[in-house]
């Protein structure tokens, strides 16, 4: 696929996810308790999700019919292939069900393994994030690039808590105790792709989270690299896509943020 076609492909896939968006803004107050299933502790889905995943998953499907398919609610045969979507349908679900307006689209296209295209909708702020192989990263046709913060104490960063996999958590809290008293401050939003594309954007100078699937995070984290930004592991690898530990960052404070984080998770 040539640079063009990747281009006009991802600009269809934003209408698409658009499109899907608004679904999203229709449906959001509507569910009602019973319509909310608990898939394991703490990760809840309804209808809503499920129906988004189905739109996302006929539209994506259509453009190129070979694609495969990875998606969170796996309302579509899981297959790997030459040209793989990787889908979260609503991706901040906790905060959809609560009415809280923080939540996303985030779709990724890989060829043989590497991600060539990514989109994350902020659905209730029509802010469309884009990204395609070698095209650089956009809000809404706008180009984006990572922030130029030169130091740690003048970063504003974004994690998010554990809420299932408590295995970590001692070493996260000790992360937390650091960048409190070593940063501007931390949010915890509850969109790991939102988080991921405000890294992009310079809103966040950084983003660490751990136990986050493919899903989650492939959208965003290309985009983070079309944007200047560093994406790896908590050992500093490439593992983040499916290695459950992701850290993103404006290249400046890489060594800075790095550090704590792996000298925590892995110490010597
Ligand atoms: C969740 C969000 C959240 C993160 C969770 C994810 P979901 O995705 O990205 O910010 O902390 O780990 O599972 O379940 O709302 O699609
Ligand atoms: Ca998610
Ligand atoms: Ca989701």
């Amino acid at each position: 696929m040539t640079e063009s076609e990747l281009k006009l492909i991802c600009r269809k896939s934003c209408g698409i996810v658009k499109n899907v968006g608004n679904f999203l803004k229709r449906e959001l107050g509507k569910v009602s308790a019973e319509a909310i299933e608990t898939k394991s502790l703490n990760s809840l889905v309804s209808y809503v999700d499920k129906a988004a995943e189905e739109q996302l998953v006929e539209g994506l499907g259509a453009l190129i019919p070979s694609a495969t398919f990875l998606t969170e609610e796996e309302t579509v045969e899981q297959k790997e292939g030459v040209f793989q979507w990787i889908i979260d349908p609503l991706d901040g679900t906790t905060n959809f069900l609560h009415q809280l307006p923080f939540f996303s689209i985030s779709v990724a296209l890989q060829h043989h393994k590497k991600t060539v295209l990514g989109i994350v909708l902020e659905v209730n702020r029509d802010e469309c994030f884009y990204a395609w192989k070698g095209g650089g990263a956009f809000l809404n046709d706008k180009k984006i690039s990572v922030s130029d913060s030169k130091t740690l104490g003048d970063s504003l960063i974004a994690t998010g808590f554990p809420y299932y996999d408590y295995d970590h958590s001692q070493p996260f809290l000790q992360t937390l105790e650091f960048f409190m008293k070593n940063t501007r401050g931390i949010r915890r939003f509850g969109s790991a792709a939102l988080d991921l594309v405000y890294v992009a954007c310079g809103r966040f100078d950084a983003f660490y989270e751990y136990s986050l699937n493919p899903w989650d995070v492939a959208g965003g984290a290309f985009i983070v690299e079309e944007a200047g930004g560093m994406v790896m592991d908590f050992k500093g690898e490439k593992d983040y896509l499916f290695g459950k530990e992701i850290i993103a960052v404006n290249p400046n404070i890489i060594d800075d943020f790095f550090k704590p984080v792996n000298a925590a998770f892995y110490p010597k």
